[in-house]
């Protein structure tokens, strides 16, 4: 595969631009656990304040964010709600058991979004026959349903369901920055609607590495002590916090060039004969295509695409996955079309 090829897999293959390695390269770093990293701590601050949360935890993974979240609203035996395509039961190697003791109830939702009223009736009643519901988990912006933006009145019912039955919500936030950009409305709006919050650092946004999850302040309390369980206390992690700073200081709104992009994409994939893909549904940096071809698999249609120096892909079947990000631009649009023309019409 060539080091120049266009890569539409996923948002997180950016590389640290020449000012992000900068910041990293003068970032002031300390012993996290023993006295705190100064940049660490800023970055923390920073994201705390951009979510409206009291206090926020610099993490490696949007997986470690999400887990540490589950692990710190739950007891082993509890039950998690959530959407059947989310990302905390489809894609993290089963860590609500593994490491949590939890059982997940999945429920369908519309474009990725729960429904209040599916929700109030998936709560398990007080009984001892029961698993306690421990937890509501919601996806901003919903991974497998497209990148598609929760509606901000649907989060909000399912919210005031959850409150009003005790449970706490968390928000698998790990593009809410590109739910942010895609909307107009603010992070801390959307973050209103959750007791926890995960982002990622590392996908649209540009950093090499790390996530956040912020909550009030005795829900960080605990989340230290299950980031320190799973490893994951880190010590001169400045360096990588610089980078996530920048990136969260500097790279929102260019978002919407990438959804931009995505949606010309659609566009253009949606004028092959073999490929439909609804643009209207594209909302943010990902784009699902659904091919219909008697000698192509999503697999086998990838590999061609490889070969021409296009790199995407395949999530099923016949699922092409497309991502747009700040290493991508028109060029590789181009370039993808017309390997597709190479390889569908000849
Ligand atoms: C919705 C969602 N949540 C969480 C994650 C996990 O992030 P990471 O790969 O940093 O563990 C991803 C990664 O793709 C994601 O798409």
């Amino acid at each position: 595969m060539s080091p120049n090829a266009s890569d539409f897999r996923s948002d997180t293959v950016t590389k640290p631009t020449a000012a992000m390695r900068a910041v990293i390269a003068a970032a002031e770093v300390g012993d996290d656990v023993l006295d705190g990293d100064p940049t660490v701590g800023a970055l923390q601050d920073f994201a705390a304040a951009w979510l409206g949360k009291e206090a926020a935890l610099f993490v490696p993974s949007g997986t470690m964010a999400n887990q540490i979240a589950l692990g710190s609203w739950t007891r082993p035996g509890d039950e998690i709600v959530t959407e059947q395509g989310a990302h905390v039961v489809n894609f993290e190697g089963g860590a609500t058991g593994f490491l949590h003791g939890l059982q997940s109830r999945t429920l369908r939702g519309v474009n990725g979004a729960l429904q209040a009223a599916d929700v109030q009736a998936a709560l398990q009643p007080d009984s001892i026959h029961c698993p306690k519901t421990a937890l509501v988990c919601v996806e901003q912006t919903h991974m497998s349903a497209g990148g598609r933006v929760v509606p901000l009145d649907a989060l909000r019912a399912v919210h005031r369901v959850a409150y009003g039955a005790g449970i706490p919500l968390h928000m698998d936030g790990a593009r809410l920055a590109n739910a942010v950009s895609a909307s107009g409305t603010s992070a801390r709006e959307w973050a209103a609607c959750a007791d926890s919050v995960s982002l990622c650092l590392s996908k649209g946004l540009g950093a090499p590495i790390g996530s956040i999850v912020a909550g009030d302040k005795d829900f960080i309390e605990r989340a230290k002590l299950v980031r320190k369980r799973l490893g994951g206390w880190w010590r001169q992690a400045g360096l990588v916090a610089a980078a996530g700073l920048y990136a969260l200081q500097n790279n929102v709104e260019r978002l919407a060039q990438d959804h931009a992009l995505a949606k010309d994409m659609a566009e253009r994939l949606n004028s092959f004969e073999n490929l439909s893909c609804d643009p209207a549904s594209v909302e943010t940096n990902l784009v699902l295509v659904t091919l219909n071809h008697p000698d192509h698999s999503a697999a086998s249609l990838s590999a061609k695409l490889g070969s021409e120096g296009v790199r995407v892909l395949p999530m099923g079947e016949n699922v092409l996955r497309f991502v747009t990000h700040m290493d991508v631009g028109t060029e590789d649009v181009d370039k993808l079309h017309a390997a597709l023309t190479k390889i569908l019409v000849g």
